[in-house]
């Protein structure tokens, strides 16, 4: 029987070490106990505490923070890793905090969104003896990619187990600005409600609207569809690549409703972006975050947009031109915003949260139990693939066999973006 243990950590200094067992034994499955200990890891600035799995493990894999669920856990123990997940208290580890969880020796590294993956940390996780990183998100922009080709790291992301439970963030937020949930909340717990009133809280109807996605990939297009099929809106996109799937939706959704004697919904693909802000009533941002695409929404972008239209951010803040946003909302009180990321997180630009035309929240688009517990799973299987010189898996939208609960993951790492960079070798799909 497998003999892992876990243990919280806590190290003072170099020297010291104590190790006390702090909780009550967890049980991963119904043969095997675990207890975990925990111990402190000295950091330069001060120590940083930390909960270890399974310590006599043969490779070392640190996660940067706890993540849901306890299956990613489970199969890196089985698999001969020990785990040490960092449990400071602190939200975002300092580069300095890493390097020390990171220590002498370490195989791979779970990080975060919030954690800044340059040139220091890889050539820190290189110096350990590390292959392997994993951001726990679909968005790798807080990494350096070609930091981590220059040391050879893979660097894996979790796509595949997002898209969902984005779009309905997105689809929620889009609702809450259209009806204006948030206002209407307040306006009753403040206990101003005094009777029905014809003008109060009046929103904008969505069905036979217009709605425009910037940014049509799985998320923008997983929200389009949403939006078309349960508002019945029309659609305009803008993206690079055609979606001619989300096309061939619009189109047999449409004959659907035009054989059930309903008016049809639209598409089209806008040639340009301006194209889809002048014409939308309701934008969604769905791009990546890099050079092409910072600020994409500033002044001149939002003066065109109408002045009743409303605008979804679930992408990166730095999209937007937040302060800019905060001058639009100012001047135009109806227009409305949903956003669920910031242009400096977790700060926002002065004024934005006394905009009762802003609807904010704190970056929880991919916060369903599943989906959390999804990319945990997948960070997990990155780093222990990369381990245990497993291929990349073929195609990193089709996850599906590695959330599979009953069954052993295939052997492979679910998503590396720089597999090519690196000549990983690439999984059959008959793994
Ligand atoms: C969340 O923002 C992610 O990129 O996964």
């Amino acid at each position: 029987m497998h003999a892992a243990m876990s243990l919280v950590r806590k190290l003072y200094g170099p020297v010291l070490r104590r190790y006390t067992i702090s909780s009550s034994p967890i049980s991963y499955n119904n043969k095997t106990r675990h207890h975990h200990f925990s111990e402190l890891v000295h950091s330069m600035a001060k120590p940083v505490s930390i909960e270890v799995w399974n310590p006599s493990g043969k490779y070392r894999v640190v996660s940067t923070k706890p993540m849901p669920g306890t299956r990613w856990i489970n199969l890196l123990i089985q698999q001969d890793c020990r785990l040490e997940i960092c449990t400071e208290k602190k939200t975002i580890l300092s580069v300095e905090d890493i390097i020390a969880l990171i220590g002498e020796k370490c195989d791979g590294v779970i990080g975060q969104l919030t954690e800044d993956w340059g040139e220091e940390l890889f050539s820190a996780l290189s110096r350990a003896g590390g292959k392997a990183f994993s951001n726990m998100a679909v968005g790798y922009n807080n990494v350096d990619v070609n930091a981590a080709n220059k040391y050879g790291v893979a660097v894996g992301n979790t796509p595949g187990v997002l898209t969902e439970t984005t779009a309905e963030l997105a689809a929620s937020l889009t609702l809450a600005a259209a009806r204006r949930i948030v206002e209407a909340d307040e306006f009753m717990r403040a206990g101003l409600y005094d009777g029905w009133l014809p003008h109060l809280f009046v929103g904008n109807l969505l069905k036979g609207q217009t709605v425009g996605v910037i940014g049509a990939g799985r998320i923008g297009s997983a929200y389009a569809r949403m939006m078309v099929e349960g508002f019945k809106m029309n659609l305009i996109y803008y993206d690079l690549y055609q979606s001619t799937r989300l096309e061939k939706f619009v189109t047999a959704y449409a004959a659907f409703l035009k054989a059930n004697g309903e008016t049809p919904v639209t598409w089209k693909r806008a040639s340009s972006m301006d194209e889809v802000l002048q014409e939308a009533d309701i934008i969604s941002l769905h791009p990546i975050l890099d050079k092409t695409t910072y600020h994409l929404v500033n002044k001149e972008r939002l003066a065109k947009m109408k002045k009743e239209a409303i605008l979804v951010n679930c992408s990166r803040g730095p999209v937007i031109d937040e302060a800019a946003l905060v001058e639009h909302l100012r001047q135009n009180p109806m227009f409305r915003v949903g956003l669920d990321v910031f242009e400096e997180e977790p700060y926002m630009k002065p004024g934005l949260a006394e905009l009762k035309n802003a609807i904010v929240v704190p970056h929880i688009a991919s916060a369903s139990k599943w989906t959390r517990e999804g990319m945990a799973t997948l960070a997990a299987l990155n780093v222990l693939g990369k381990i245990k010189g497993y291929p990349v898996w073929f195609d990193a939208n089709k996850v599906e066999p590695f959330l599979d609960e009953n069954a052993q993951p295939p052997a492979a790492s679910p998503s590396i973006v720089n597999a090519k960079a690196l000549g990983l070798p690439v999984s059959t799909s008959k793994l």
